[in-house]
């Protein structure tokens, strides 16, 4: 089984190399801001760690938690700090913990973790305080941040140890925590600190080393018709228990338990009686093992059917390394949790257990349910009053059985390269009245990317480096008052506006930026923001989902830049486009011009390599960009090459190997009369064209699909190979080998006549960057079928030995 499991993984990694291959340019960011000094931030010499926020739109201020030290910093300006207070370590502390066998310098310190709103005055704050968590209650007030000093046991409420992943909420007084409660950190919990303490039972059926990664609440008892309660949800990743696996396998999760839990009076005494979890889905679109829940956010709606829960997820195996978004409705997971089958285990084998669906008669009051109307018909009014039988099976069974599906069948966004860790999401008021989600999503080389999905479309409106240097984004926090996005790192914290309009100049660039923050302003002639007060009242064009240019005024026809062309020399003519997302095309006189010996075509623009006399002329720089199917066409710059004509031209010593630049030094001695129209090649710049992307198919994706031939084919061989010797090792297998070896032997068969559905390969996996979300891709299911299938039914870890249901045993 092993075998199989490496050579799909083998397999599927020769494929990912080559998917990749041919998705990067559609992952690409269309714009890319690179690093300048312009972006307010803050950082403390000496200081490190930056990787707790809480948000004060209220105070004005942002409050910032670092390694032993916490910030209020000005919440439109955060280079501006308004208080500072350090906590530091005891050197008693710092001795006992080195003492214990940790790093004096880097785990024997205290590092801030839980910054909680209290009260108008008061924030919980919690730090690992050189492996011996303690909390405090800090005040601002006068501008001056202050440490009560009235420290807390913190065990249980922030981690022991700094580079463990953990989470927590304040809900009232109420502080929900998820993370380990000892030393060793090998004891994980969910616990509520307070006057009613509860926790999960320690089982490896509840929490399976854990790496909790987020909490919200979601008010559901607002207009609930069942009198259902509020609810408290956690997203984590675990050791998975439902598949049979060779090795440790992690599943992303989502777990929720009610508010008004109090625990059972027997059974789970001071235990949730709440705690149910479910696999979170979200198929990446190649095979692989299932990727790693790293950060959510919870979109509110007042509605709270309609929040969404989105989460970034990065692949476990570093085979792959495409990481991806998918959102969750919260009505998708209650329903999950209030209706769906449970999983129970069962004994295979001795000491050995799969966990399988769940067919015999499920206890009333539904176990896990909060107190609803029916218990309450019942007489139970707290969870004190659930009978046994309801709690004996919600203590032996929290695992649902569904898997919870992403809103739109598939993720919202995939990317490759450089890995998600963070996310952000607002909600924006585009001009046609639609709102649109988008996601703010921090890099592990400090960039963001901002991206919307338009009806399945995956597009990243622009990318921004916000260090220097590639450090990973830890922390993410948006203000949307402010519009103001705040990242953290282990070197401090950038400020940025969720747009900037401005970067866009001219009335096309805007539209095609499709950035639903920004519009063109037809009386001001610029890129402005849609909640700018001047756009409002006057007319502005935007045209999100299609990038319809059609409405912007006719742009001024590019003028050609006269140049003087000297026999020998190297010119440089300059064009740097607008869009990653666009190729560019030079153009002289009626012939499309490639990189040769001759030119060189950089990103920069062109470079003629010891220019003759036969080189004067006109060259245009067009600019061709696809935007969903349409080709936009423009022209970009417009060089008209002259001989060197006399001893009048300055520039007749030029010696004869530089290289003149158009930028530098102006050659333009004249600026000739527009006439771009009259260029061939570069056409109308307001004319899309409608072309098919799916009409080009490359030679690379010829050779994937060569490649997943060979794949199929050596799989299969193996497989064939492998089940005849294996033959009658366990009757499950037995039966399914019988049938599997014969369609084994016809797969071959079936394989050469394939090969059109595999070249669809190609283009088809294209659109996990562009288009909607029902890829289709090799589905390995291990058991040596291969067949294209639907993205949302990927899952390489079906059929190996996964029983779907009890009544398979
Ligand atoms: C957001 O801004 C509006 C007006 O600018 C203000 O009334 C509201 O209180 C602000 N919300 C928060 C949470 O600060
Ligand atoms: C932000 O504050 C810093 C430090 O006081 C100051 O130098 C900078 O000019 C301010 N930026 C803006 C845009 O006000
Ligand atoms: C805020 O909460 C703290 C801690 O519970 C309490 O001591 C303080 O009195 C409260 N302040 C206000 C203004 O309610
Ligand atoms: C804190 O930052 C320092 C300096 O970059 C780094 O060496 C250390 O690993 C960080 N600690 C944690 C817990 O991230
Ligand atoms: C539950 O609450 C209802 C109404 O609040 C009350 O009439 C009933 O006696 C309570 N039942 C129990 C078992 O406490
Ligand atoms: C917005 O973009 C313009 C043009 O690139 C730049 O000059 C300006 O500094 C940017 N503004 C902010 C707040 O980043
Ligand atoms: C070059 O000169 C023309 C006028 O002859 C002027 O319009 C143009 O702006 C100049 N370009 C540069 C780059 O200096
Ligand atoms: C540029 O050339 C045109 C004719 O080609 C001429 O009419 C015009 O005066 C010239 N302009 C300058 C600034 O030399
Ligand atoms: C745009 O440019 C491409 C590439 O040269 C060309 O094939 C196409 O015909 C042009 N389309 C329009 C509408 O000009
Ligand atoms: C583009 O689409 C329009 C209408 O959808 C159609 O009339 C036209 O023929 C198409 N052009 C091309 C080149 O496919």
């Amino acid at each position: 089984m092993s075998l199989l499991l490496a050579l799909s993984l083998i397999c599927g990694s020769m494929l990912h190399v080559s998917f990749s291959a041919l998705n990067n340019h559609y992952c690409v960011p269309r714009k890319t801001v690179l690093y300048q000094n312009e972006l307010k931030s803050f950082r403390e010499e000496g200081i490190f760690n930056y990787s707790t926020m809480l948000m004060r739109d209220d105070l004005g201020v942002l409050l910032l938690g670092a390694r032993e030290a916490i910030y209020a910093l000005d919440i439109d300006n955060i280079s501006v700090r308004k208080s500072v207070v350090y906590w530091r370590v005891t050197e008693e502390k710092q001795r006992e913990c080195t003492y214990k066998g940790k790093h004096a310098e880097v785990e024997c310190r205290n590092y801030i973790r839980t910054l909680h709103k209290m009260n108008d005055t008061t924030v919980y704050v919690c730090g690992t305080n050189a492996f011996s968590p303690t909390c405090d209650y800090l005040t601002f007030v006068n501008g001056q941040l202050r440490l009560e000093g009235k420290q807390e046991e913190g065990k249980g409420k922030c981690p022991f140890d700094p580079f463990q992943r953990y989470s927590s909420l304040m809900v009232g007084n109420d502080l929900y925590s998820a993370t380990s409660i000892n030393f060793l950190g090998s004891e994980p919990v969910v616990l509520r600190s307070s006057d009613l303490a509860l926790r999960t039972e320690f089982k490896s059926s509840w929490l399976s080393e854990p790496n909790f990664v987020y909490m919200d609440f979601v008010r559901e008892s607002l207009d609930s018709p069942d009198g259902d309660d509020d609810k408290v949800y956690l997203f984590f990743s675990e050791n998975a228990m439902e598949y049979d696996f060779y090795s440790k396998v992690a599943v992303p999760r989502v777990a929720r338990v009610c508010k008004g839990d109090m625990g059972g009076q027997r059974t789970l005494q001071r235990k949730w009686t709440s705690f149910l979890k479910a696999r979170l889905d979200c198929s990446l679109p190649e095979p692989s093992l299932p990727p790693i829940v790293q950060d959510v956010f919870l979109l509110k709606h007042k509605d709270w059917r309609k929040s969404v829960f989105y989460a970034v997820f990065t692949p476990q195996s570093s085979l792959s390394q495409a990481s991806a978004v998918c959102a969750y409705s919260a009505s998708a997971i209650q329903d999950i949790f209030n209706e769906g089958k449970f999983k129970t285990p069962v004994a295979v084998e001795t000491s050995h257990v799969k966990w399988v669906m769940y067919t015999g008669e499920v206890p009333v009051p539904r176990p896990g349910a909060c107190i609803n109307n029916v218990a309450r018909k019942m007489g139970m009014n707290r969870s004190l009053d659930l009978p046994d039988k309801t709690l004996q099976f919600i203590r032996d069974r929290p695992l649902m059985d569904e898997a919870v599906r992403p809103l739109t069948g598939g993720p919202l966004l995939v990317k490759r390269g450089a890995l998600l860790t963070r996310i952000v999401v607002d909600s924006v008021l585009a001009l046609d009245g639609q709102r649109h989600a988008v996601m703010f999503i921090g890099t592990e080389n400090g960039y963001i990317q901002k991206a919307v999905n338009y009806h399945g479309e995956m597009f990243i409106i622009e990318e921004i480096q916000l260090y220097e240097n590639p450090v990973p984004i830890s922390t993410l926090r948006i203000s949307s008052n402010k519009s103001q996005l705040y990242a953290g790192s282990e070197y401090g914290v950038v400020q940025m506006p969720l747009s900037n309009c401005s970067r866009y100049d001219t009335c096309v660039d805007c539209i095609l930026a499709r950035d639903p923050y920004c519009a063109w302003d037809v009386t001001i002639e610029q890129c402005d923001s849609v909640y700018s007060s001047s756009s409002s009242s006057k007319a502005a064009i935007q045209s999100l989902k299609e990038g319809d240019i059609s409405q912007c005024p006719q742009p001024d026809p590019v003028a050609a830049v006269d140049f003087t062309l000297v026999p020998g020399n190297n010119i440089q003519l300059p064009c740097q486009l607008h869009s990653n997302l666009a190729q560019v095309l030079w153009r002289f006189s009626d012939q499309t011009l490639h990189s040769n010996n001759k030119y060189y075509i950089y990103s920069g623009g062109l470079l003629i390599l010891s220019a003759s006399e036969s080189d004067a002329g006109v060259y245009t720089c067009g600019s061709v960009e696809q935007i969903n199917g349409r080709t936009y066409n423009r022209t970009v710059a417009v060089y008209h090459l002259q001989l060197y004509a006399g001893p009048e031209v300055r520039d007749s010593t030029t010696p004869s190997n530089e290289v003149i630049d158009s930028s530098d030094s102006n050659h333009s001695l004249n600026t000739t009369a527009p006439r771009p129209e009259t260029t061939p090649g570069v056409e109308d710049p307001l004319s899309p064209e409608n072309q098919s992307d799916t009409s080009r198919v490359t030679r690379l994706e010829v050779a994937v699909g060569l490649l997943s031939l060979l794949c199929l084919f050596l799989m299969g061989v193996i497989f064939f190979i492998w089940s005849q010797r294996r033959w009658g090792c366990f009757k499950l297998e037995q039966r399914s080998n019988e049938s599997e070896a014969k369609r084994q032997s016809a797969e071959y068969m079936h394989i050469q006549n394939r090969t059109s559905e595999i070249k669809l390969l190609g283009p088809e996996s294209r659109r996990a960057c562009s288009a909607n979300n029902n890829h289709s891709a090799v589905d390995f299911k291990g058991n040596g079928e291969h067949h294209f299938t639907p993205m949302a039914n990927i899952s390489s870890l079906d059929g190996l030995g996964y029983i779907n249901d009890e009544s398979e045993i």
